[in-house]
């Protein structure tokens, strides 16, 4: 009797070790499961800030600031067409901080200066945004000034002499930008 008492009691310390070492593999393979899926939530920029600056930023940026110095009135069509680029050049304050496929945007990136240029322009970017939704042409121009001042400043800042991958406005992308004259 009292052997099997014993036996049921180193039996039980057994069970208890086992569920002990399974709870801290349990633990284990949660956060490296965690690890994981973090890494897969987070995607490197695949291209360069050379080529978002022409293709995404310069393009809705001069849209702005046409607009931003048009002294007729602008039409509804006209104020979604700068609601539009205005969201893009919003989103993309935040989209080169985080570097990008070109040889020094990471340590562009990295730089506090840096942040702080895409946070203006990206605010500038907003107040376009509610120029456009409050149709108010006062606020769209003060906004254009916000918006050359962010360009200006970081390029003073950062930018090289030629651009790193080549990549200018004109002429391979200036096609882009008159598609909405035609
Ligand atoms: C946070 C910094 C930063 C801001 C803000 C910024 N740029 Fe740039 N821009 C750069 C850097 C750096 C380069 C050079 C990239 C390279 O050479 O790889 C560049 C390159 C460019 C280029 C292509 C190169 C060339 O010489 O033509 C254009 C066009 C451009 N920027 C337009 C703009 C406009 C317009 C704005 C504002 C609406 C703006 N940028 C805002 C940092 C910035």
């Amino acid at each position: 009797m009292k052997l099997t008492l014993k036996t049921t009691l180193s039996n039980r310390a057994r069970n208890a070790l086992a569920l002990t070492v399974m709870g801290v593999l349990a633990v284990f393979s949660y956060s490296a499961s965690l690890v994981a899926q973090n890494d897969e939530r987070s995607i490197p920029v695949p291209v360069s800030i050379n080529a978002l600056m022409v293709t995404l930023i310069d393009h809705s940026a001069h849209y702005i600031w046409d607009y931003s110095v048009m002294e007729r009135e602008i039409s509804a069509d006209e104020w979604r067409t700068i609601e539009y680029y205005a969201i893009q050049l919003a989103g993309s304050g935040p989209l080169i901080t985080l570097g990008g496929s070109g040889s020094l945007d990471n340590t562009w990136a990295d730089s506090d200066a840096w942040i702080s240029y895409s946070r203006t322009m990206t605010n500038a970017a907003m107040l376009a945004l509610d120029a456009a939704k409050n149709k108010d042409q006062g606020l769209l121009a003060t906004s254009g000034d916000v918006l050359v001042a962010s360009c200006e400043g970081c390029h003073d800042a950062f930018k090289p002499g030629t651009p790193t991958e080549g990549i200018t406005h004109a002429p391979d992308y200036d096609y882009l930008y008159h598609l909405f004259e035609r």
